[in-house]
């Protein structure tokens, strides 16, 4: 982004300066050609009012100083000098050849000889083999024309010092180019930084790290605005959901104090009741109903305390806490003749929620061992990855369709026909407590058709202290 913004004002600036720069280079370059020209005709003049004289009494070839006043002006301007006599004979010129020759055949002497003006342009010079420029001018005594004067250079002389004016030009275009790309970085800097920040914090609060805030300190005053924006709002929501969090929380706990005194009070109910078996079966299934609320409560206890992200996670060794777990249902299992076996090398290290290892193996445990017929086989197994590991809960119950599969996670959510007492909470934890560790869970379809319940944790690795 910062290398695209850098060139879009770069880019602004070389356009402004081709707008601007290219007719001016054209202006420049008539400028220069008409300033050239009106200096050789000045110079032209002058020499022509020195050789006056010399040409009206004849003495002009001969005279040292006129010739050496011509050679040295000629080298200095790098031009060529020629002056004639009224009959456009050259008497004194930088090109020696010319000395004698007819030289009217150049239209430009012969111009000024027979008008008496200067002439100024440009013409193709069979002599050179290419384009010359020229100032003719004539040397005037009275009004009689004694000779004239010519002062010329190839059009590449000519061409050569109007570039010397347009390279100056350029450079200082370059000189802006130079300066408005620093320019463009130093602010494209200012802005795309903070801006980077601005979405590092978004995508850290879209992640779940209600806590992230922008920095505020740096770059334009909008950018700094948007911040505080976000930072209010971060603010405002993490507000809202711990206070949405405690309330579970705090509700779910005061619930356990008169759910549990309403417990006693059935079952003295229910020894009062003595050998009613009315009243009897009345309180059994009030004290069924008082045992699914209870489970319903410790439920979104639990869950309340899994969205407590603030808690850092604990390195386990999955393998032992699936053992020790496996033989503490193994006893109920064996009640209804469900065999558990067990598939984990120790030493599977994973990182998760304190807690958290035990209480998505009792819920799958839990959820397997319910739908198991007896006879039937429940299998704990843990695959290694290179950065996570995956717990498989197989068992060889009637399974779940794909739809029931996906609204198993949803909190409340029971199978038609699922059997009484749970609260539906079970897979909404695991869910949760996967998610707050850095991994997931899912459920699949056993190749025996029963369900495969997944959960990935990420690898941890033991400090060394
Ligand atoms: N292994 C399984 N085989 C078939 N159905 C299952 C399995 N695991 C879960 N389910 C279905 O998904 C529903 C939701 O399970 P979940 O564990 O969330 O709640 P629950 O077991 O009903 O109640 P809780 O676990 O809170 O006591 C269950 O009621 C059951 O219908
Ligand atoms: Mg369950």
């Amino acid at each position: 982004m910062k290398w695209r913004l850098v060139a879009v004002m770069v880019g602004v600036v070389a356009l402004v300066l081709a707008i601007h720069d290219i007719p001016l280079a054209n202006h420049l370059e008539t400028v220069e050609r008409d300033r050239l020209a009106t200096k050789f005709e000045r110079d032209a003049f002058i020499l022509g009012g020195r050789s006056e004289e010399a040409l009206e009494d004849g003495s002009a070839a001969t005279d040292t100083g006129l010739n050496a006043m011509v050679l040295r002006y000629a080298s200095e301007e790098d031009v060529e000098v020629v002056i004639t006599d009224a009959d456009g004979i050259g008497v004194v010129s930088s090109d020696t050849t010319k000395v004698g020759e007819d030289l009217t055949n150049r239209t430009e002497i012969e111009q000024a000889l027979a008008i008496g003006e200067p002439q100024t342009g440009e013409r193709y010079s069979d002599t050179l083999g290419s384009d010359l420029f020229f100032v003719a001018v004539p040397v005037l005594s009275g009004d009689d024309r004694v000779g004239a004067v010519r002062i010329s250079a190839p059009e590449s002389i000519v061409d050569s010092r109007v570039g010397d004016q347009l390279r100056g030009l350029l450079l200082v275009a370059l000189l802006s180019l130079a300066i408005a790309s620093a320019v463009a970085w130093l602010f494209a800097a200012s802005v795309v930084r903070p801006l980077r920040r601005l979405h590092a914090a978004t995508d850290r609060l879209a992640a779940g790290d209600l806590s992230t805030r922008a920095p505020t300190d740096e770059g334009p005053r909008e950018i700094r605005d948007v911040a505080d924006s976000f930072n209010s709002m971060a603010a405002r929501t993490e507000q809202l959901v711990e206070r949405q969090r405690s309330f579970a929380g705090t509700a779910s706990h005061q619930l356990r104090t008169p759910l549990t005194a309403l417990r006693l009070r059935l079952e003295q109910l229910s020894i009062e009741a003595g050998d009613d078996e009315q009243i009897g079966s009345t309180v059994e299934n009030a004290l069924i109903e008082t045992d699914r609320l209870r489970r319903m409560i410790e439920g979104l206890l639990a869950l309340s305390r899994a969205e407590d992200t603030a808690v850092g996670p604990d390195v386990v060794d999955l393998a032992v806490v699936l053992h020790d777990r496996a033989e503490h249902w193994r006893p109920l299992a064996e009640e209804s003749d469900v065999r558990i076996d067990v598939a984990a090398a120790t030493g599977t290290m994973v990182s998760v929620v304190p807690g958290a290892a035990e209480q998505i193996i009792d819920n799958l445990i839990d959820n397997a061992l319910e739908v198991s017929a007896p006879g039937s086989r429940l299998s704990l197994t843990l695959l290694s990855g290179p950065a996570s590991t995956e717990l498989h809960v197989i068992d060889e119950g009637p399974g779940l369709s794909e739809d029931e599969r996906r609204r198993a996670f949803e909190r409340f959510w029971r199978a038609d026909g699922a059997a009484p007492g749970g609260s539906g909470l079970g897979l909404a934890i695991v869910h949760q407590l996967a998610n707050a560790s850095g991994g997931n869970a899912e459920l699949r379809t056993a190749p025996g058709g029963g369900v495969d319940a997944t959960v990935t944790l990420p690898n941890g690795r033991v400090r060394a202290t």
